[in-house]
């Protein structure tokens, strides 16, 4: 520890000025090693989602799955070579289709049986529990209230008078690994919340400790290239030939990016005038619309009506029986809007729906879109990660006719949050946001050849996102995501069997993606108030982590009594047959608790 000097004259331990060995001294530094040292054991336990070293090697755990039973696709068995036996088709191992390699290392998976088999009682639901709940859970038990108490409890005041040192991380470090929801765990299926990547968690906190901005060349450097090259691979991925794009919170910023500059052209086209400088005419006002299917993300409306069109812009379109917008009712909406001698700004795809997974037909969005002039959007926040895999990218076939594609990496993407992507087809697609600011990119700077970022983004200062995507792809390449891709798939095919021969459960629909709708049959209670309590209850006991929706009624709204259904979201490659089967006994008996007359 270096010496200071207090601004009064004093030296002080620690050194700076006046900082008493706190802030960013040695000690300080030192504190963040030995926590790094510490954590590594714990941060590996919560990346493989389990306590005790279980399997360290996706081929391991690709060993013991076994999905065939269900007509579901396996992923290999033999060695690691990569010669890998698994096919797509739904018929197992057999010979002829294109071999999937083996997943391989690291591992981020438990076996669930032991888990659950290991773990105490859960203390009483709403009682303040003296001993943390056990580890091995998706979630705390005792639900909201109880976490509330405790976290109150533990950790505030958030400023206390003096100081607390070492002990104030330590507590956390203590607490919040069995206190937060655990997306590693095979029990916890509630959201596109994935387990995340343990190569992009390193290369994440290196990026927290250098600390870059991507608002300017100046704060960042490398890491502001690594950004273009991921933004121009995956342009390319989706479009052919790299474009333009930013890296975004998620899919909420993507989306309200890509209705910006729909509306940006549709205005500049109809109106002829540029809205950046002088805001919405009165002549548009109300007469701007945006198309898409009824069950289209609630972000684009909400980026509507930020952008100052109104929620009422966003037309929903009527979708089928598996959920995808029918292009016959979005042609023919179009028309209307023509006919009214309104503006079609944007026609907005869905390309993995939120709770069913659904893919709109892209090309024939496309071909509307284009007859009308109209900017062709794809919200592909969680379909998106299909362009990771040789075998699945097929599904977005027509993406590449589209403006603009939003793609959420932490969704089925294994990334940590935050990790969306907005990508533009045209290169120049972003320079009507770019902004010259003088103590950031100023044009003689810019003319020297130190790029403007402030191009790439709505945001100013902006994390280095992109680091810990490229390390991931890097890590495991094309073969790798293929590989962990078809595992999700193939969950969802057992899954989906495995309701459908089960007495107490009932399927809603083929699973397009990786997410399954289904519900417990309930026998002597209201269909949907059981289903909601059960969910509650796996969720207040810490046994698991389900998700709930509601499926489309008339004309794609949301449907009214006896369309509330439960949600697997499969996004854990290692989640084995066996953990979706004891997932699924847990919800029968919960529900057959729940099921009471009256109820
Ligand atoms: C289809 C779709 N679009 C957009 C979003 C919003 O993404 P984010 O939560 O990352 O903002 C979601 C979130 O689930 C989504 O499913």
């Amino acid at each position: 520890m270096s010496g200071g000097t207090e601004p009064g004259g004093a030296a002080v331990p620690g050194g700076g000025y006046g900082l008493r060995g706190a802030a960013f001294s040695a000690a300080a530094r030192e504190l963040a090693e030995n926590v790094a040292a510490a954590w590594r054991t714990g941060l590996d336990a919560l990346l493989r989602g389990d306590y005790d070293g279980y399997g360290d090697r996706y081929g391991e755990e690709a060993d013991r799955a076994d999905y065939g039973g269900h007509g579901g696709d396996g992923h290999g068995s033999g060695d690691s070579s990569g010669g890998g036996t698994g096919s797509v088709d739904g018929s197992g191992h057999g010979g002829g289709e294109r071999p999937v390699r083996q997943l391989r290392e690291p591992a981020w998976g438990p076996e669930p049986a032991a888990m659950l088999a290991a773990a105490p009682d859960p203390p009483a639901a709403g009682a303040p529990s003296a001993t943390p709940p056990a580890p091995r859970r998706p979630l705390p038990a005792g639900g909201p209230t109880t976490v509330d108490a405790e976290v109150r409890g533990a950790f505030t005041p958030v400023l206390p008078d003096a100081g607390l040192g070492a002990p104030a991380l330590e507590a956390l470090l203590g607490y919040l690994p069995d206190h937060t929801v655990r997306p590693a765990h095979p029990h916890t299926v509630g959201h596109l919340h994935c387990p995340p990547d343990p190569v992009a968690v390193a290369a994440d906190q290196l990026v927290a400790a250098l600390n870059p901005s991507q608002d300017s060349w100046d704060q960042a450097a490398a890491t502001a290239v690594i950004e273009s090259c991921v933004l121009e691979e995956f342009g390319a991925l989706a479009f052919g030939a790299p474009g333009a794009g930013s890296v975004t919170s998620g899919g909420t910023e993507s989306n309200h990016l890509a209705l910006l500059l729909a509306r940006d052209r549709a205005l500049a086209r109809r109106f002829e005038v540029d809205p950046a400088q002088s805001g919405i005419p009165a002549a548009a006002a109300g007469r701007l619309r945006i198309l898409s299917s009824a069950v289209a993300h609630f972000s684009l409306a909400r980026a509507a009506a930020q952008l100052g069109l109104g929620e009422q812009a966003v037309v929903p379109v009527p979708v089928d029986d598996g959920h995808r917008l029918d292009p016959a009712e979005l042609a023919r909406a179009a028309d209307r809007i023509a006919e009214r001698g309104e503006t079609l700004a944007a026609v907005v795809a869905t390309a993995g729906s939120t709770d069913a997974g659904a893919i709109d037909p892209l090309a024939d969005c496309a071909r509307v879109a284009r007859a009308h002039g109209a900017w062709f959007h794809v919200d592909a926040a969680y379909g998106g990660g299909l362009l990771l895999s040789d075998v699945r990218r097929p599904l977005l076939d027509g993406i590449g006719q589209a403006d603009s594609a939003s793609v959420d990496l932490h969704k089925f993407g294994w990334q940590p949050i935050p990790a969306g992507l907005l990508l533009i087809r045209d290169p120049h697609g972003l320079d009507a946001i770019a902004r010259s600011v003088a103590y950031l990119s100023d044009l003689d700077d810019e003319e020297a050849g130190y790029p403007n970022l402030l191009a790439r983004s709505l945001r100013t200062t902006r994390r280095a996102d992109a680091v810990k995507i490229l390390a991931a792809c890097r890590h495991h390449g094309r073969d790798g995501y293929t590989a962990m891709i078809e595992s999700c798939f193939a969950q969802a095919a057992h899954a989906a069997a495995a309701i459908e021969a089960h007495p107490a459960l009932e399927l809603a629909l083929r699973p397009a993606l990786t997410t399954v709708l289904f519900r417990y049959r309930a026998e002597h209670g209201d269909p949907d108030r059981v289903n909601a309590v059960l969910r509650r209850r796996l969720l207040a006991t810490g046994t698991a982590v389900l998700g709930r929706t509601r499926l489309p009624g008339a004309g794609g709204r949301p449907g009214g009594p006896g369309s509330l259904r439960l949600k697997l979201t499969l996004l854990r490659p290692q989640t084995t047959p066996a953990d979706l089967d004891a997932l699924l006994a847990l919800v029968a008996d919960a529900g057959a608790e729940c099921d009471v007359p009256g109820s």
